[in-house]
C-alpha cells in the first residue's frame, strides 16, 4: 500500500521572526512512517519543523505552515492517510514583511481558520469506490472517546486514534503512548500503555486489514 502520513507541528508566521505553534515533536509521525516502511509499504511523510531523523526507505518532504502542508497531501497519491500532525488551527491573517514593532502587535494579530487538511482530503475521495483508508488522530485534555467518535464521523474516517494528552505517559514528546481506537461503526478499543512504535503497528496493522476487507 502507498501510505501518506502528517506529522510535527505546523508554524502560523505573523512576521519573519515570530509564529504561531505547539509543543509536537512529530514522534508518533515518524513511528508510523517507520512501521508502515517495516512491514513493507511505500511511505510519503510530509513533516512540520521537527528535529527527527527520516526513518531509512521513507520519502520525506517538509513543510512550514498549515497552507503548505494541505498542498502537499493533495500533491500525492495514496491508499491510506494517516493524519497525525497537530496542525495550528488559526493563522495570522497576515504575514507582515517586516518585524512588527512590540507596541503594534496587540493591535496587529487577527487569525483566520486554517483549513482541515485531512477533513478536506477525505471529503475529496468519500465517494469513491474501493475507497482510500483514512486515520486520523484526537488530542485531548480528559477522556478523549466521544471527541474521538464525533471526529470520526465529522471528517468520514476509518479510525481515530484518541488520547489524553494530560495521562501519563501520553502527549506531546513522549516515546510512548495510552490510546484508545475509535472506529468508524462507533466501536471503541481502549490500548494498554505502548511504545509509539507499538501503537504504530497496530495502526499499520488496521490500515492494511481494512484495505484488504474493501477489496474482498
Ligand atoms: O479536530 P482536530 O484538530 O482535533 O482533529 C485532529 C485530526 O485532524 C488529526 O488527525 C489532525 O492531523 C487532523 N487535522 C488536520 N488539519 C487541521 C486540523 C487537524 O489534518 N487543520
Amino acid at each position: 500500500m502507498r501510505f501518506l502520513v502528517t506529522a510535527g507541528p505546523t508554524r502560523e508566521f505573523l512576521d519573519p521572526v515570530r509564529f504561531l505553534s505547539n509543543p509536537s515533536t512529530g514522534k508518533m509521525g515518524f513511528a508510523v512512517a517507520r512501521a508502515a516502511r517495516a512491514a513493507g509499504h511505500d511511505v510519503t511523510l510530509v513533516a512540520g519543523p521537527v528535529a527527527l531523523r527520516t526513518p531509512l526507505g521513507v520519502r520525506r518532504i517538509d513543510v512550514v505552515s498549515a497552507r503548505d502542508m494541505l498542498a502537499a497531501v493533495e500533491r500525492e497519491d495514496f491508499d491510506c492517510l494517516v493524519a497525525t500532525a497537530a496542525v495550528a488551527d488559526w493563522r495570522p491573517a497576515r504575514c507582515a514583511a517586516a518585524k512588527l514593532k512590540k507596541r503594534a502587535m496587540a493591535d496587529t494579530l487577527r487569525l483566520v481558520r486554517n483549513p482541515d487538511i485531512l477533513k478536506t482530503v477525505a471529503a475529496k475521495f468519500a465517494h469513491v469506490r474501493r475507497r482510500k483508508v483514512f486515520i486520523g488522530f484526537a488530542a485531548e485534555t480528559g477522556e478523549p472517546s466521544a471527541e474521538a467518535a464525533r471526529k470520526c464521523r465529522e471528517k468520514g474516517l476509518d479510525l481515530v486514534v484518541a488520547n489524553d494528552v494530560t495521562a501519563a505517559g501520553s502527549g506531546f514528546g513522549t516515546a510512548t503512548n495510552r490510546v484508545t481506537f475509535v472506529h468508524a461503526d462507533g466501536r471503541i478499543e481502549r490500548l494498554p500503555l505502548l511504545t509509539k512504535a507499538a501503537v504504530a503497528r497496530r495502526i499499520v496493522r488496521f490500515a492494511s486489514q481494512t484495505a484488504a476487507a474493501a477489496h474482498r
